[in-house]
């Protein structure tokens, strides 16, 4: 009896040594919810002045009470940052305890697993790899797939799109879908590769897909932003913008979101290049947006659907998020994006919010999404996929199938919906 009382007490001193070791050296994400205007203005400081990352709003001018806030502190930061907020009394709460542990996880891999093809679409892929995949799948199926070059980043790498086509009917419509906008956001370039595998694999299997590659051509570019996903693999995991380098200052990159020509930066982008929402020297000053815009303006034709793959906060947006203005078309894209998320949550029991980006989460000028509606492209929507703070950017690669398989069900709803309309 004795034995086993102190074994107890051992196992649960150990337990206690274990986790308080755990939270004073691993990286952490914290969640607060500030009450008084104080707390939100020591937030903001805590957010700019400290070596965190802000994931949740994505900047600190967003910061209001009573809304929750989702912070990265790294390691070398965390006792600093835990002491001020304890010194100003801001109850906070560890929403991951060791991101570092889920970093490990998400970059463990790969292409050495000899099991590696049959959960290749469960796992996230280096940069390398994901440009050895597109030629892969070009090249496995030279019928159906082409690869394209869209252009090239700032650091001169490639912009490769998927076109996938599966017939020439005369005035055959398109639709486009980039993923990886901002570095961080893995699930995105994720889902890109996920579509892609679907839509090879099931045509002729299920019918939403044949319908879908029958009547249009579907353009997929898996990774728009590839300097900052690279340097998200290789530098920092919290990395948002691309990279490129501005001449007043010493802080690297631009929102490429905030980008496009499309009531650029105004309210919700700042002209500021260490913020994460800097909005570049000019409308398409960046290589990446400008040759996307590039591709639509000469593909404006056939394109009737634009989509743009985010995360995370499980949402489906479409215009306007530049202006608080509706849309021409409001009614109809609310009711694709309001079918969408029914069928989400019929099947997978998940809640996706919807509706147009500046009245559901907020003013967000230049993004991809707001230039291509008027450019013409009348069905234009930005999926955030999984998840709503859990894991946030840090999804484990276990919830990959979960995460793509709910978007997909709403790509194809919008899908159908838009052949059905045009
Ligand atoms: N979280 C995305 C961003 O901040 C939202 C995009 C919604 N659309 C937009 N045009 N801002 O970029
Ligand atoms: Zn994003």
């Amino acid at each position: 009896m004795a034995t086993l009382l102190i074994f107890f007490v051992l196992m649960n001193l150990d337990l206690l040594l274990r986790t308080g070791h755990c939270t004073e050296t691993r990286d952490q994400i914290l969640s607060i919810t500030p009450k008084t205007q104080e707390q939100v203005d020591i937030l903001k400081n805590v957010s700019t002045q400290y070596e965190t990352a802000l994931w949740q709003p994505v900047s600190p001018h967003y910061i209001k009470e009573e809304t929750q806030v989702h912070l990265f502190v790294p390691a070398n930061s965390s006792e600093t940052v835990k002491e001020l907020l304890q010194r100003h009394a801001v109850a906070h709460e560890v929403l991951l305890a060791n991101a570092n542990e889920l970093i490990e996880m998400q970059t463990r891999n790969d292409s050495t697993d000899p099991r590696s093809s049959a959960t290749f679409y469960e796992r996230y892929h280096s940069l390398e790899d994901i440009y050895y995949w597109i030629n892969r799948t070009a090249h496995d199926n030279p019928s159906t797939v082409k690869v394209i070059l869209v252009g090239s980043s700032y650091e001169k790498r490639p912009l490769y799109a998927l076109k996938l086509s599966f017939n020439d009917r005369p005035n055959k419509k398109a639709m486009w879908t980039d993923c990886g906008i901002h570095a961080r956001e893995w699930i995105s370039p994720a889902f890109c590769l996920w579509f892609v595998h679907y839509s090879l694999s099931f045509y002729k299997q299920n019918q939403d897909i044949t319908d879908i590659l029958d009547n249009m051509d579907v353009y997929v570019l898996p990774v728009m932003n590839p300097d900052g996903y690279k340097y998200t693999w290789t530098s920092n995991r919290m990395w948002r913008k691309n990279r490129s380098i501005s001449k007043t200052t010493s802080c690297i990159g631009a929102d490429l979101n905030r980008n496009f020509d499309a009531n650029w930066c105004t309210e919700g982008a700042s002209h500021n290049p260490c913020t994460e929402i800097y909005c570049g020297a000019f409308p398409e000053s960046e290589p990446e947006s400008q040759a996307v815009a590039d591709f639509l303006r000469r593909h404006k034709d056939t394109v009737q659907l634009y989509l743009s793959i985010h995360s995370y906060s499980q949402m489906l947006l479409f215009p306007y998020s530049c202006s608080l203005e509706e849309a021409e078309n409001h009614s109809d894209l609310l009711e694709m994006a309001e079918e969408a998320a029914q069928k989400i949550r019929r099947y997978y029991r998940n809640i996706y919010r919807y509706g147009a980006g500046a009245k559901t989460i907020y003013l967000a000028p230049g993004g991809s999404d707001d230039w291509a509606y008027n450019l013409g492209i009348k069905y234009s929507f930005t999926f955030e996929l999984q998840d709503r703070g859990r894991y946030g950017f840090l999804l484990p690669p276990s919830h990959i199938s979960g995460a793509c398989n709910e978007a997909l069900i709403a790509v194809k709803t919008i899908a159908l919906k838009v052949i059905e309309k045009t």
